[in-house]
């Protein structure tokens, strides 16, 4: 069947959620600050927790799961009932402190993993899922997680901080990603890019 999707009678209606690979628009597009935390929202952040376990993840970013959002989902253990969840909304990252080199690996580019440079620790604010304010600083692995998390909001994946020659090493495999994306979409077993933005602004408009 064709991917082209059905009008839409809720425009804050979210759907089923999958996680989306390398070059899929929603990765490659800053996300928008959330301003209405409904039922809709709390229910992707359940199902989000649930695609980052399945899929071994320590992370997970909206736009990952095609959501417009400037929110991710965060488990350093890795495994449902280990370790704690923590949700941050409208996450800000500020005082940037030391130098950390550490590999790193993304849900949305399987396989592929790469030595990052990045500050070691950071002070994030953000909103929990119950609106209350957090604030934490952050060192090791939780800040590592953050950041890798935030830059997506930014529309940034961990491939966009490599070095010249690490950069050309993941060329290769940056060119597969491409091909098997554009051959879904060209076999109509993904929306094409026009359907996929057109949906991003609808949820966008729904909650931003
Ligand atoms: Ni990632």
């Amino acid at each position: 069947m064709p991917m082209e999707p059905a009008p839409v009678a809720d425009p804050a209606a979210i759907g089923t959620l999958a996680l989306v690979e390398y070059p899929h628009p929603a990765l490659l597009r800053r996300s928008s600050p959330v301003t209405r935390l409904d039922a809709g929202l709390r229910e992707a952040v359940a199902r989000m927790f649930d695609i980052m376990y399945e899929a071994q993840g320590v992370g997970l970013a909206a736009n990952q799961v095609a959501l417009p959002y400037r929110l991710f989902v965060v488990n350093p253990a890795g495994r449902r009932g280990e370790g704690e969840e923590r949700v941050f909304i409208n996450p800000v990252l500020s005082r940037p402190r030391g130098t950390a080199v550490q590999e790193e690996g993304c849900l949305s580019l399987p396989g592929v993993r790469m030595d990052v440079r990045r500050p070691q620790k950071i002070v994030v604010d953000a909103f929990d899922l119950a609106g209350e304010p957090i604030r934490l600083d952050l060192d090791g692995l939780l800040s590592r997680i953050v950041q890798h998390e935030y830059d997506h909001l930014e529309g940034r994946l961990f491939i966009d901080r490599l070095p010249e020659a690490a950069a050309l090493e993941v060329k290769g495999d940056l060119d597969m990603f491409r091909e098997v994306f554009f051959g879904k979409q060209s076999r109509g077993e993904l929306p094409g890019n026009d359907a996929i933005l057109a949906a991003l602004d609808r949820l966008e408009a729904a909650r931003c």
